[in-house]
């Protein structure tokens, strides 16, 4: 049986995770680090925003935690100081945590953290009043759908970003489905101003997100033209808000349809979902 994750070398020298099973790699455009910077330190303006919060923890979501290479790039570039930072990370499976910590050296990212990341992997969660800021990171593991609906969801800190990183809606369904995202929407509550970033563009992702309750933008280029989404439940912490150019392209788009099950098809927009879209405060100027 081939191993269930492989080190691929990228274009540009770096070096990635690449699940077999799924056939995907983790983050195939520029690597890990570089992607990780673009779509989520800079696309999120974690350290900016962190910095300006002055109640609280800073709650991170980090939704399919994987090699963790996206938590560990925002966590060195957050603020040093007393401001304790809250880390949630989700995953059904821990292996290609446990990959990446083998293969340190190579991936270059986990270097420095190998401690942290073996005690998480050990604990399953991290408590530490040492370091650059106090640190809170506890591991969910399970299916994140399920999670979300389940008991323990409701008492989960408000996230102030979150990291969004499934494999694609294609071979991961389950990950993009609208009830996904209506329950994250209701689970960032209002009074924690939240942001979220993830690599897609697609017009269906960007359309389940608006019905959905999101506000959405377009997200920092991860590559040369590679334009991703931030969606957020403030209109303030999008700067460039998809406008009605984009809704006349998503209403003539063959794949814009939410997946209403966990099921991938491409349709474009249904009767209701195309009066819905219209009806978001986003396009009514
Ligand atoms: C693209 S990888 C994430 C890469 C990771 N963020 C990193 O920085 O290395 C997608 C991750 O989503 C996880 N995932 C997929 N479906 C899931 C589900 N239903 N519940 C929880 N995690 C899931 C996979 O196990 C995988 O680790």
């Amino acid at each position: 049986m081939p191993d269930a994750y492989e080190l691929v070398q990228l274009k540009n020298g770096t070096w990635s995770v690449r699940s077999t099973a799924e056939g995907e790699t983790f983050h195939p455009v520029v690597g890990p680090e570089a992607e990780a910077e673009a779509l989520y330190v800079r696309g999120l303006q974690v350290a900016e925003r962190m910095a300006a919060h002055l109640e609280g923890p800073w709650v991170i979501w980090d939704v399919g935690l994987g090699a963790a290479a996206n938590i560990l790039t925002v966590l060195r570039a957050l603020p040093a100081g007393d401001r304790p930072v809250r880390v949630l990370s989700f995953d059904h499976t821990l292996e290609p945590l446990r990959f990446a910590l083998k293969h340190s050296a190579t991936l270059g990212y986990v270097a420095g953290h190998e401690t942290l990341v073996e005690e998480l992997l050990s604990t399953g969660r991290i408590v530490r009043d040492t370091g650059p800021f106090p640190l809170d990171w506890e591991l969910h593991q399970a299916d994140f759908p399920t999670l979300l609906n389940g008991p323990g969801a409701t008492s989960w800190p408000s996230p102030h970003v979150i990291l969004f990183d499934a494999f694609s809606p294609g071979r991961n369904p389950t990950m993009w489905t609208l009830p996904v995202f209506r329950r994250l929407r209701e689970l960032a509550q209002s009074s924690t101003p939240c942001a979220m970033a993830t690599y897609s563009r697609a017009t269906l992702l960007r359309v389940t997100l608006l019905l959905a309750g999101w506000h959405v933008g377009v997200g920092h280029a991860t590559g040369e033209k590679e334009e991703t989404t931030l969606a957020a439940n403030r209109p303030e912490l999008i700067q460039e808000p998809l406008g009605l150019e984009w809704l006349q392209r998503a209403r003539r788009s063959t794949s814009a349809e939410p997946l209403h099950t966990p099921e991938y098809r491409q349709q474009p927009l249904s009767a209701a979902s195309w009066s819905a879209l219209q009806a978001h405060p986003q396009f009514r100027s």
